[in-house]
């Protein structure tokens, strides 16, 4: 059932006449904002902070940051200070060197923000990591990336496995209590403030890393897909296209950075060009979010369908206590936005939610609805000036309108990921005859030229806008001594799009129990991080498998769902 369509938003806009702006559109033109066209040099850091900070933007806040313990504002000047004062920290107290890997492993706050780009001023890679993450997944991505140091709090250090990770020289901790600098530990709050607050950015290629995110895919280990510098070209044209940017706006993004939408459009965007940015530490509440809206002020809000989801649950009731009248603009990520969720928030709201598509490996917005466009409910919208979107076969070829097939974009956009870290192999895999980036996702165009999607090619499962691979998951289960063989899907959830399902066959001697479910759960909990462990765990005496011994996820969902299991001829006896 399509919804009917909801006519474009008058107004003045960035994206105002499409056809057009496609047509005649060149990325050259945007470099010409940043300090490359003028020296060849970049820097993020640059663009985002200082810049600014030496503009009339100087006193204009940057940061508003608000959790149950602190309410704080920052202007473009004042991150300026403190962003020089992170990076004479780091550099002063470590053998940290341009192109480097530093994790951030820790809770939203604005220390947070300023050893991020304290680190970036310096040249680092910057990897951010869920809170979330427990020791396996934390060993995962440091080890791959060959981390010379991490930033964290004394609560979540005993996390690091330091003693298996040698090339892991420095521990900065970022905590009140203070903590003892032994052991290549740096306590960071008592050194911040009485660092000097110069510091020469160093001038880099807009090739040069900017992050390293770990993203999972299907099969194998987590993968660190890495972006340039350059990345920002594309990072700050969406900010205007997309998400509307204009000078007076003040923007609130509810993404954590451990996720690439909580860089890319939950700083970097933003900054770029030079808007308010609202950062809200802490868990999700129906009530603290809307009071944030009302708080600051919100014009241009940016969530996923799982929270609107989750607003949905909490009732219209809510919103009418509270004044939200300042919303301009509404924008989703990471999941299909429902047809349902669209139409809930033109009634509540009085406003469009704009689904976006991207991934981590794109690095940017890819195909959007935009203010000055029709939105049909249910989806993607049409791909940004500059970038080519297409759906093509398993061959390359182009497929005709309503066709459904992998959604593809043409090599080349200015955010593409360079590397799958130390993965040049899993990395040409992503490429179709070298001219297409294969998504994993399939989709089909309708004769308006509108994106729909359709699901994930591979096993991938989103559960609450997080991607976890069941290959990981399963990796883990087996880890637990009952368990002999695991297969994970993803099971689709009206609130959390899909929620992790293991089917796991037990070694012999052990019994099914509840209790053993628990126990595994938590072992999972434990090891991995809580939104990896499955929330439904069945009992099999044997799991379905190739003769290879694949594992068939496929058939396990199709007994779950009850549908047709399809061909079997793969399957062991
Ligand atoms: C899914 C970060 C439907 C999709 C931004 C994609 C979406 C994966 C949408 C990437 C959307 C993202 N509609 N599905 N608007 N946006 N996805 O790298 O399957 O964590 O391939 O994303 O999320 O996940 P990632």
């Amino acid at each position: 059932m399509r919804v009917e369509a909801l006519p474009a938003k008058p107004g003045k806009h960035h994206l105002h006449n499409y056809e057009e702006q496609s047509a005649n559109f060149d990325w050259s033109e945007v470099e010409k904002e940043f300090s490359w066209a003028k020296t060849g040099k970049i820097n993020m850091a640059h663009e985002a902070i200082d810049r600014h900070a030496e503009s009339d933007r100087k006193n204009k806040v940057a940061l508003y940051y608000k959790d149950q313990h602190r309410n704080e504002t920052y202007t473009f000047y004042e991150m300026k200070r403190m962003t020089n004062r992170a990076a004479n920290l780091l550099k002063s107290h470590s053998d940290l060197e341009k192109g480097d890997r530093i994790f951030i492993f820790m809770p939203r706050s604005p220390e947070l923000y300023f050893l991020m780009f304290g680190a970036l001023k310096m040249g680092l890679i910057v990897g951010p990591l869920f809170e979330a993450f427990m020791e396996g997944a934390i060993y995962d991505r440091l080890e791959d990336s060959n981390a010379k140091a991490i930033i964290t709090t004394p609560e979540l250090l005993p996390r690091i496995p330091k003693d298996r990770l040698p090339n892991l020289k420095t521990i900065f901790l970022v905590g009140e209590e203070g903590a003892e600098e032994t052991d290549g530990h740096v306590d960071v709050l008592k050194h911040l403030n009485s660092c000097s607050d110069q510091f020469d950015v160093e001038w880099l290629e807009k090739e040069d890393g900017l992050v390293l995110h770990y993203t999972s895919g299907s099969t194998g280990k987590p993968k660190g897909v890495l972006h340039a510098q350059y990345a920002m070209v594309q990072q700050y044209q969406t900010g205007k296209w997309v998400l509307d940017f204009q000078e007076q706006d003040i923007y609130w993004c509810t993404a954590d950075p451990g996720w690439v939408t909580g860089t890319a459009y939950g700083v970097f965007s933003p900054w770029l060009n030079g808007v308010t940015t609202v950062i809200l530490g802490g868990r999700f509440s129906p009530d603290a979010w809307y009071q944030a809206i009302e708080d600051y002020g919100v014009t241009v809000w940016y969530s996923a369908p799982t929270a609107f989801r989750m607003l949905m649950g909490a009732g219209d009731a809510l919103v009418k206590e509270y004044n939200l009248s300042t919303l301009r603009h509404v924008l989703s990520v990471g999941e299909p936005l429902n047809p349902e969720v669209v139409k809930w928030g033109a009634q509540v709201f009085d406003k469009r939610i704009h689904d976006t598509w991207w991934m981590t490996e794109t690095g940017g917005q890819v195909i959007c609805n935009y203010p000055s466009m029709a939105i049909k409910p249910g989806s993607m919208g049409k791909p940004i000036p500059g970038v080519q979107a297409a759906i093509v076969d398993d061959q390359g070829t182009e497929l005709p309108a309503n066709q459904m097939g992998n959604l593809a974009i043409k090599k080349g956009w200015p955010s593409m990921m360079r590397q799958i870290w130390n993965n040049p192999q899993k990395y040409d895999s992503y490429f179709l005859n070298d001219e297409w980036y294969v998504s994993g996702d399939s989709a089909y165009m309708d004769e308006d030229g509108y994106f729909w999607f359709q699901g994930r090619v591979d096993d991938v499962i989103m559960t609450s806008g997080e991607r976890v691979g069941p290959f990981e998951v399963e990796s883990k289960l087996l880890e637990h001594p009952a368990v002999a063989e695991a297969g994970v899907i993803g099971k689709p959830d009206p609130v959390r799009g899909e929620i992790i399902k293991a089917f796991v066959a037990l070694v012999e001697g052990y019994e099914p129990s509840d209790e053993l479910i628990e126990e595994i759960r938590q072992f999972v909990k434990k090891e991995l991080a809580a939104h990896a462990a499955p929330r439904e765990i069945e009992f099999k005496d044997k799991l379905p498998k190739t003769r290879s011994g694949k594992i068939m996820r496929r058939v396990l969902k199709a007994w779950e769902l009850d549908l047709p299991t399809g061909d079997l001829s793969t399957m062991e006896d």
